[in-house]
């Protein structure tokens, strides 16, 4: 079974984000791409599309089944470990089906931050503590549909919320397209790692969907993204967004 190690929480900490290799066996991941594939049968790409292509499901009263993979293959016990000591981890309300299918060699412009348009029902933006991005197919190559990243800009982005107040979070009309308030950057990483490594990403770090240089018959890159909170974040989002370490250990 993966754990989080100390070396693992300091990565986390400094760069935003983590990659865990070797956290889905190779029956998880055959699994996780059965249960891709009946999604999108259900809720297909148009005829001939090329690029991003991604399902939402909610996670109802009854359960589901990417909530029970969520929990067997230890994503749920793993992404509990990055949080501090006596925080705890709310179970995700949906999944995000997260495909790339090429050719699609868009190169992002720039990053974004998820969750504000829209917000939540009650104008609440939607922050949320980390995602966790499940990968069931290979990354180890970049441009084949990985994750862009700009490393530590979620200390960055924390910083800008501390001297603004949280509710610029809110001002989006204050932020570049993206949207992503103007703060320095830095150069873009791809997120890389075999099938079966778990991404972790801090909810402020900057980021967009990657380039997929592959031909048609190439392989579609498959993520399952889960979007976590910890417990009583939505009660204490501004302190989190503009102290950005506070929930993580
Ligand atoms: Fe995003």
């Amino acid at each position: 079974m993966a754990a989080i190690s100390d070396d693992m929480r300091l990565t986390f900490r400094r760069q935003g984000y983590l990659v865990v290799p070797g956290v889905l066996d190779q029956r998880q991941i055959a699994f996780g791409r059965r249960a891709v594939r009946a999604v999108l049968a259900k809720w297909p790409p148009a005829d001939g599309h090329s690029g991003p292509h991604s399902v939402f499901r909610r996670f109802g009263e009854e359960g589901h089944p990417l909530l029970d993979f969520y929990r067997e293959t230890g994503v749920e016990a793993l992404a509990g470990q990055l949080l501090r000591r006596g925080l705890g981890m709310q179970d995700p309300e949906h999944v995000q089906v997260a495909t790339t299918i090429p050719p699609w060699p868009h190169r992002p412009g720039g990053p974004h931050v998820d969750g504000l348009t829209p917000t939540e029902p009650d104008g609440r933006p939607g922050t949320f503590t980390v995602l966790a991005g499940v990968w069931l197919t290979d990354h180890t190559a970049p441009d084949r549909g990985n994750l862009w990243m700009w490393p530590r800009t979620h200390l960055r982005f924390g910083q800008y919320l501390a001297e603004r107040g949280a509710d610029a979070l809110t001002r989006i009309d204050e932020m570049a397209p993206g949207p992503y308030p103007r703060i320095e950057l830095g150069d873009p990483v791809q997120a890389l790692g075999p099938a079966g490594s778990v991404l972790f990403a801090h909810y402020l770090l900057a980021h967009n969907i990657g380039n997929h240089t592959g031909s048609s018959a190439d392989e579609r890159r498959e993520t399952l993204y889960y979007r976590l909170l910890a417990e009583g974040h939505r009660k204490r989002w501004r302190e989190a967004v503009a102290d950005p370490l506070a929930e993580f250990s």
